[in-house]
């Protein structure tokens, strides 16, 4: 019996198989009811006692080596793609989930492009700031209510140093650092000491514009925004400027664009004005300039400053502020395309 087990061994390490058929033929053979191995379970009882365990042992090793060998053969053979394979090689794979730019990063590189096709510069600062790069420089008063802890984070050990509540401190930075003409925008995130609401955040973002050359004028200021407005929103949309005041900027103005949702006739988004707040800008003040050892008589220049939330919000119709800073997947996804 010992042989036969053998010789059926040395069969099966043989057996090949080009198609399922073959396969299913081989498990018969064996493993079927009327099957070799079937057979030598019936003749184990005449097994003489002594080779009861070698031979048991043997019968179920060949057992084994079968149903692997079947695993194999059909593995290999579904593996193969020709033949009888029955699956559509045609049908779309499965889809490859991507990830997509937060909201605000999208708007932001957005507008750096802008700017960038305009020539200007990308440049940044701390965001843990002193006094002199966020006010006194800037030309605020010592009086001036954002000094006030109530709109600024100031750290407590030094009053001296506080949290940026703006970027235009990295005008001042530039300024300092490098030769004129200038030509830059900062993007950065601010600080301000607000409550949490869907109108307002105690962080946020903003970019800020700086031109300083000879003959800068105010027409230059309108031209620039113009043409972000039209990159931005579209070529249809309108600006207007209302006079302001920023204490470094003079004149100052506030610029809107016209709604893209009701077209400027009037609507709930727009509050039936018309127009959308999107911006302060205005001549730097000749202060400013000579604070900063600039010629004011020499140099003139323009800057301006812009949330890229509220940008974010105008573009995406976004009504909560709040949704840029939670990260919940399903607002986030909704960005894919425009990245
Ligand atoms: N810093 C201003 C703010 O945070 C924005 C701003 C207004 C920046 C006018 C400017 C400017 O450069 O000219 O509200």
């Amino acid at each position: 019996m010992l042989q036969i087990i053998d010789k059926l061994l040395e069969e099966a390490r043989q057996f090949q198989a080009e198609t399922k058929e073959e396969v299913e033929q081989f498990r018969i053979k064996y493993l079927g009811k009327k099957g070799a191995l079937s057979e030598l379970f019936r003749n184990f009882k005449e097994v003489p006692a002594e080779q009861k365990r070698e031979t048991g042992q043997k019968i179920n090793q060949l057992k084994q080596f079968v149903a692997d060998r079947i695993d194999t053969l059909l593995a290999n053979l579904s593996d193969d793609i020709g033949g009888d394979d029955t699956r559509d090689l045609t049908l779309p794979g499965p889809p490859v989930l991507s990830g997509a730019r937060h909201p605000i990063s999208i708007v932001r590189n957005e507008i750096i492009s802008i700017f960038g096709r305009l020539g200007y510069t990308i440049s940044e600062g701390p965001e843990i700031e002193d006094d002199w790069h966020v006010f006194s420089s800037l030309n605020f008063p010592p009086e001036h209510p954002a000094r006030d802890m109530q709109d600024t984070f100031f750290i407590e050990k030094d009053p001296d140093i506080l949290l940026r509540t703006h970027t235009s401190s990295v005008q001042v930075r530039v300024m300092e650092n490098e030769s004129l003409p200038l030509r830059t925008i900062s993007p950065g995130r601010v600080f301000r000491n607000e409550a949490i609401s869907a109108r307002a955040h105690c962080i946020f973002h903003q970019v800020e514009g700086l031109y300083i050359d000879e003959n800068v004028s105010f027409a230059d200021l309108k031209q620039t925004l113009l043409y972000f407005a039209r990159e931005m929103f579209g070529k249809r949309v309108e600006i207007r400027l209302r006079p302001s005041y920023f204490p470094f900027t003079e004149p100052s103005a506030e610029m809107d664009i016209s709604c893209q949702i009701c077209g400027g006739k009037g609507c709930n988004v727009c509050k039936y004005t018309g127009w959308l707040e999107i911006l302060g800008c205005g001549m730097v003040d000749p202060n400013v300039l000579e604070f900063n050892h600039i010629d004011s008589e020499k140099y003139t220049g323009f800057a301006f400053g812009m949330g890229v939330e509220r940008v974010a919000m105008l573009k995406y119709q976004v009504k909560d502020l709040r949704l840029y800073f939670e990260n919940d997947i399903r607002f986030l996804e909704q960005f894919k395309a425009a990245y």
